[in-house]
């Protein structure tokens, strides 16, 4: 691996622990203004001292974050669709490299949707992204979505999307934590980091999810609803760094809720 794309990518898993914890704002690009995230910059700004990487868009990030931020940007560089259109999975690369190399980003991530008619074009876009990716030393960060068919979520199905996206030259793989998470780690042979997905019942679930995706061999996390939907936010994301980076039990991290 080059310099420059090592270099990148110790600024978004800590090379003390190997672990990460990213704060996801990009829902907008289908979901428009989700609630919380009417003003991204509002949102994000008390959670980015506990934040390893931000994954948002282009227009949020020139529009909305400071460009003295010092916490690294994971861009979104895929979509084309909406939550209104006829099919999530329709997503196609809408940023190209050059525009994440002037906004100095230290990672591009890009939706494959595996089983769905649009398959190919996503797969192939993964490729051709980690090719330009390779060429500037930008790593790839492939999503294995399933758009609304959240039950879509096992073992079988996510072990397949996250090794295809490793076997096509994805850097690190964002996928869903789900029973047998273990088996989907031990045969990815990159990096993994889970999504949150909506947002769970209570605090400690999405606790309790963090906790168990990095026990069963996650590196860490990329989570947004679960931590800028909570009622008390700061918490959340402190209670969640405890976890990965700390490696602290949910009861002692839950303590975090309570300031
Ligand atoms: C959308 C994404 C989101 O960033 C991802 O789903 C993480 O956010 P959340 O924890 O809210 O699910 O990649 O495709």
């Amino acid at each position: 691996m080059d310099w420059g794309m090592k270099n990148r990518l110790s600024r978004l898993i800590r090379p003390d622990d190997g672990r990460a914890v990213w704060l996801a704002i990009d829902h907008g690009y289908f979901l428009g203004p989700l609630s919380k995230l009417e003003e991204p910059g509002k949102t994000v700004k008390p959670l980015l001292p506990f934040t390893d990487a931000i994954m948002l868009t282009r227009g949020v990030l020139r529009n909305c974050i400071s460009a003295d931020i010092k916490v690294p940007i994971i861009l979104r560089v895929s979509g084309g669709n909406s939550i209104a259109g006829p099919a999530l999975s329709n997503e196609g690369i809408h940023t190209c490299m050059e525009d994440a190399i002037r906004l100095n980003a230290s990672a591009v991530a890009f939706s494959i949707y595996v089983g769905t008619e649009h398959e190919h074009q996503t797969l192939l876009s993964l490729g051709q992204l980690v090719n330009e990716g390779q060429r500037y030393g930008i790593p790839v960060l492939a999503v294995t979505a399933v758009g609304k068919e959240l039950e879509k979520r096992d073992a079988r199905y996510l072990g397949l999307c996250c090794r295809i996206a490793a076997e096509l030259g994805a850097q690190v793989v964002k996928t869903y934590y789900c029973e047998d998470f273990a088996k989907v780690a031990r045969s990815c042979p990159v990096p993994l980091v889970i999504a949150g997905g909506p947002k769970l019942k209570t605090e400690l679930d999405a606790l309790n999810l963090a906790h168990d995706a990095v026990r069963d061999g996650a590196k860490g996390v990329d989570m947004g609803r679960n931590i800028w939907q909570s009622g008390n936010a700061v918490g959340m994301i402190k209670a969640v760094n405890s976890i990965v980076h700390e490696n602290k039990p949910v009861k002692e991290a839950a303590k975090f809720l309570k300031g």
